[in-house]
Order: structure tokens, then sequence, then C-alpha cells
């Protein structure tokens, strides 16, 4: 394919989470930056792969997928469903609306004409990459939490980046997880650190879009609540790879300290800070 024709056809495709290196100097321009995505490949530290069979579930438009494929693995298989169904242009006219009729947004599966899982628009970009680097990635339409895991199979390692937060049940989908993994898992999600609560395992609940604007966020994890869960869910061991930050990320007023009527000293609480977290998890 020449210069040319690989350039028309990403510009063709509307929307690029991923920026994936396509050759001859073409990248695509994705939500995630090329800078963002070698940071986040460096934190997964991905293992050897090579004639590893590799589940990337919640693939979006490929990049991990494609990166497995690139180090070797013999079998890759990208499965995703959710924004491979919808059309990002009505999306962001909705959330554009709602913003300003100052109303909270809704699922985005029930905003007439977004959700169109027949034809798949948010799989142009996958489609797109997968043929131009002639890749032999297995594509998978389906929704992780419904699919027939038995016949899914397993494999060696299973990528879970970005998704974990995203489920209403975080605790059956890691279940689901486990039961697809043969040796490792990698975890990738959205987590939280409640100062002076370290030692509790948490999960912090989004009614609505209160996690970065987006009504699909529904749970996130302290570190002690995500290695928790992974264990419970079927995994023997799990460690996070990205340590929590020590201190807020963005600079807090000390909080003043309260002496209650009896004198027992009570710290008023810091707010919570959120980060991404890594973990690895083994079968
Ligand atoms: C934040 S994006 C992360 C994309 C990619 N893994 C990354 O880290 O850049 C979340 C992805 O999870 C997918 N997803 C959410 N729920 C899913 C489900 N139940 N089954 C399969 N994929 C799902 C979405 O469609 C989307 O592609």
């Amino acid at each position: 394919m020449n210069r040319e024709t690989i350039s028309e056809k990403v510009k063709s495709v509307r929307f690029w989470w991923h920026s994936i290196h396509l050759g001859q100097g073409i990248t695509t321009p994705g939500h995630k930056s090329v800078l963002q995505l070698e940071q986040e490949l460096g934190q997964m530290r991905l293992p050897d792969l090579k004639g590893k069979s590799v589940l990337d579930i919640g693939a979006w438009d490929g990049f991990y997928s494609f990166e497995c494929e690139r180090r070797g693995a013999a079998k890759v298989v990208a499965l995703d469903h959710y924004a491979w169904s919808f059309d990002t242009a009505p999306m962001v006219r909705y959330l554009n609306e709602c913003r300003d009729k100052g109303i909270l947004p809704g699922p985005y599966e029930q905003v007439p004409g977004m959700w169109r899982p027949d034809e798949l628009p948010g799989k142009r970009g996958f489609d797109t990459a997968h043929e131009i680097l002639q890749s032999r990635v297995e594509p998978v339409v389906h929704d992780f939490m419904t699919i027939d895991l038995d016949r899914l199979g397993a494999f060696d390692v299973v990528l879970y980046l970005g998704v974990l937060y995203h489920m209403q049940n975080p605790f059956e989908a890691l279940k689901r997880v486990a039961r697809v993994t043969k040796d490792l898992a990698i975890i990738e999600t959205e987590a939280v650190v409640v100062p002076g609560f370290e030692n509790h395992a948490l999960f912090e609940f989004y009614e609505t879009n209160e996690l970065n604007s987006d009504a699909s966020n529904w749970w996130v994890p302290n570190q002690k609540g995500v290695v928790g869960m992974c264990r419970a869910a079927g995994f023997r061991q799990a460690e996070l790879k990205t340590p929590p930050p020590a201190e807020p990320s963005h600079p807090q007023p000390s909080p003043p300290t309260l002496l209650s009527e009896r004198s027992t000293p009570c710290t008023l609480k810091r707010e919570p800070v959120h980060y991404r977290a890594v973990v690895h998890a083994w079968k």
C-alpha cells in the first residue's frame, strides 16, 4: 500500500483512540498520544510474549494487540464490543447538549443514533490499522461479560486495560478474567487513594459522570481493594506494579486538626487522590 493510500484510509476514520505507527512515517492521530502510550506500555511491564497466546479485552483500536503481535505472540485475540458499537459524532453532540441543558448524561447505549452494534462504526480504526499492518490479530465482537468463556478459551496472557472501572460488577468481571487466564493477567485501572484508609479495601462508586465526565464509569478501587479482589476472583497472587502516589499530586491545604469536646484528636480527612494502577495477577 502506498503512502497516499494509507494516509487517505487513516483520514477516513472519524475518531482514533490509539496512536498507532503504521509504517512509512504515518501514525494515527489518537486521543491517546504516542508519548502517553509509550509511558503506559512501560508501566505495563509486559512479559516475554514470544510464542504466547494473548487476549486483549477492550482492545478498541488495537494498539496493545498489535504491539503483542509485534513482540512475537503466536496468537492474539482482540475482543471488544462497546466502543466498536458506538459512533463518536452523535456522542459528542449528546454530551454537549447535556452540558448546555445542565442535565446529566444517561447510558450512551440509549442515545438515539449513537449505538449501532449492527454497523460497528467504532471498529473502523481497528479494521483500518489491521488491514494496513497486514495483521493476524483475531477480532472478536462480543461483550466480555456475556460471551461463552468455554468457547473463548484460555490464554497465557490476558490484558484488561482501562476496563475494570467501566464494569457495573467488577468482582464478576475479575472472576471472568481469571477464568480465561492461564498464567498472567495485566489489569490497568483508574485507582484511588483515600488518605487514612489505605488499610481498608475500598471501591468508590460513581452514580453518573462524576469521574472524568464519563457516565460509563462505575467503580474505582484503592490498592487493597483491587489486589484483594483479584485474589478472591481466582488469582493465586496479585501485585501492584505502579505504587500509589505517596502525596497528593496537586497541592492541597494542610488539614486542620480538630479536638473534640472529649479531647480525642481527630484529623479532618484529605481528599481522595486518583492515579492509574497496573496490577499483575497470576493464576
Ligand atoms: C478506556 S477504553 C480502553 C481501551 C484500551 N484497552 C486501552 O487501554 O487503551 C475501555 C475499553 O473497554 C471496552 N469495554 C468496556 N466494556 C466492555 C465489555 N463488557 N466487553 C468488552 N469490552 C468492553 C470499551 O469498548 C473500550 O474499548
